[in-house]
């Protein structure tokens, strides 16, 4: 995207996950690195000479990782990659097409990042899309020139050669979203103007060698038949059928965990989470009893959370599971504690102690199965350093397992979160443990302002029972990326029958995101919002006030601390 908002840096300081399993895995990566094992990259889920394969070739849009999945919503295989990636590393999975994505810089300055050279040798297909479109107008010969008019926003497309592939069953007229201050001054020879917008003669230009841009985001929702373009490309462009399924994908990785583990040991550790849940149904389904999953309750979890984990993985899944109740130990550990950093090391610390203690009880392990997501391995890839090391620097944990010898197990790493639910249900998860809101994994803690107590353990978790009950029965629960109760520090003097109260201060916080990097507060109906503070003064003792938290994220955090 050019000139838009710079791509946003997450805070070093703070975690920026989206799921508590990621916390748990990092903790258990970081011990295996100190430790001095390095881990061993799982081989691929699905042949590649198979998979149809899009590259996007990233050049540091926002919107590059929308792309990928939006690809991927049309069943076709899609990795991002950065636009200096060797060809040797891209080889290997067979592309059959490239997206040039957008991003930040401008084609005639003097260090301006340029599509590799092997992409127009390839003779593949190409998408270039805002800032790519202008790259491969500028290395294909024809001219780029900053833009008198910037178009930032709304604007509609009119057609004119409603017969290219690309625009296969879409509106003569339809709104697009404009993001750009620079400008196609002449076409590349072979080229020619396929749609314009009011500001935009060339808005879309193509050739006959398959070779299109855009100059508009067809992968933000903003541009409603952005997605059919994006499938025209992939299917009528490059040729694709579609074969990216995620049955096709369960039976491939299936037989390659088995494979993989041969007659060897998994040890998973369980969150409750979706990422953590996945994993293990999916190693239990390949190896079964090889998997000894260990469950540890830090005494930070929400009401009936033990329970009901233990009920799906024990009970219904028959899996070996090792429950370990160390909430003592945690909240012995968090005593005094107001720091949020702290917490979240306090946390991350006695759980690797817990973690080791158990799995040195199993006697030899040979794999350590984490859910680990592809956002998280974009994450890591593109900002040149993996994404465990940043955490650990925040993080720096202390007691770690020591002699550990493990490969590592991860399943999930090509799927986008709406995949791995997706995975969960053709497995059988149920649908309320596929669905869950992200958690985080320090829990609790961090949703109490101030020291961490039993009691004021019991006040948030009842404050929280209520605010989920109600979400639920509003039906709004999965239409919101998180929605929870927040106990803060502060007391107010309230009034119940004829006595005065002075009692604690409840935060209702509930977003909606696409990836917690950035979220809006939810406008939750009114009545939604009485029913939670009514039911929260009346039934949750010590509580007196309930407010809403109207503020966006940035410029604040979904987490209160
Ligand atoms: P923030 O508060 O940074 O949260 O906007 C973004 C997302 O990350 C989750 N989060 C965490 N997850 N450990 C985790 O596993 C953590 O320390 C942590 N802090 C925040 C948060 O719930 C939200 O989904």
């Amino acid at each position: 995207m050019n000139k838009g908002k710079p791509k946003q840096i997450p805070n070093e300081s703070r975690r920026v996950a989206t799921s508590g399993d990621i916390e748990v895995s990092t903790y258990l990566e970081i011990a295996k690195e100190i430790s001095g094992e390095q881990p061993i990259a799982p081989k691929e889920a699905i042949s590649p000479a198979e998979r149809e394969t899009i590259i996007v070739i990233d050049f540091g849009s926002q919107y590059s990782m929308l792309i990928a999945r939006r690809i991927r919503e049309c069943q076709v295989y899609c990795e991002l990659l950065s636009y200096d990636t060797p060809w040797k590393k891209i080889a290997p999975l067979n592309p059959r097409g490239f997206i040039l994505s957008g991003g930040p810089a401008s084609v005639y300055q003097p260090d301006a990042p340029l599509a590799p050279t092997y992409i127009y040798e390839s003779h593949l297909p190409i998408l270039g899309i805002c800032y790519g479109m202008q790259v491969l107008t500028h290395q294909l010969g024809g001219q780029v020139s900053p833009g008198t008019k910037q178009e930032y926003g709304h604007a509609i497309l009119h057609l004119s050669d409603v017969d290219s592939p690309l625009f296969a069953d879409l509106s003569s007229s339809s709104p697009v979203w404009m993001s750009h201050g620079d400008k196609i001054e002449e076409m590349p020879s072979g080229f020619r103007a396929l749609a314009y917008t009011e500001n935009s003669p060339i808005a879309v230009m193509g050739s006959d060698e398959g070779i299109f841009g855009l100059q508009f985001h067809p992968e933000v929702a903003h541009t409603p038949e952005g997605k059919t373009i994006l499938k025209n490309f992939a299917y009528r462009v490059c040729g694709c059928q579609g074969n990216w399924t995620m049955g096709n994908f369960i039976n491939d990785s299936l037989a390659r965990i088995k494979k993989q583990v041969g007659k060897g040991k998994v040890v998973c550790a369980l969150s409750g989470g979706v990422d953590s849940a996945v994993v293990a149904t999916f190693i239990h389904r390949a190896i079964g009893d090889q998997l000894t999953c260990i469950f540890v309750n830090n005494g930070l979890l929400r009401r009936e959370e033990v329970e009901r984990t233990f009920n799906v993985f024990r009970l219904n899944l028959g899996m070996n599971i090792i429950y370990v109740d160390a909430s003592e130990r945690f909240l012995n550990r968090l005593k005094g504690v107001t720091d949020p950093e702290t917490k979240r090391k306090v946390v991350g610390e006695e759980f690797i102690k817990v973690f080791e203690e158990e799995a040195s009880k199993i006697g030899k392990v040979d794999f350590l199965a984490q859910g680990t997501l592809y956002p998280d391995v974009i994450e890591s890839a593109l900002s040149g350093s993996r994404a465990s090391a940043k955490i650990k620097t925040h993080h720096n944990v202390g007691g770690l397992p020591t002699k550990m010898t493990l490969n590592l197990l991860e399943p999930l790493r090509n799927l986008f979160k709406d995949e791995v639910r997706q995975v969960g249900l053709e497995l059988g998860l149920p649908e309320e443990m596929v669905w869950r809101q992200p958690f985080p994994g320090p829990g609790l803690a961090i949703r109490i302002i101030g020291e961490v107590t039993k009691e004021k353990l019991e006040i948030l978790r009842s404050a929280d029972w209520i605010v989920m009950n109600e979400i639920k029965k509003a039906k709004l629960y999965r239409q919101l990326w998180q929605s929870f109760a927040i106990l803060t520090d502060v007391k107010s003097v309230g009034v119940m029958g004829d006595y005065r109260t002075y009692g604690y201060l409840v935060a209702i916080r509930a977003v909606t995101s696409e990836d917690a990097m950035t979220a809006d507060w939810s406008r939750l109906p009114y009545d939604v919002l009485a029913r939670i503070s009514n039911r929260i003064v009346n039934e949750v003792p010590g509580v007196n006030r309930v407010v809403y938290d109207i503020t966006s994220k940035p410029p604040s955090t979904i987490e209160w601390e």
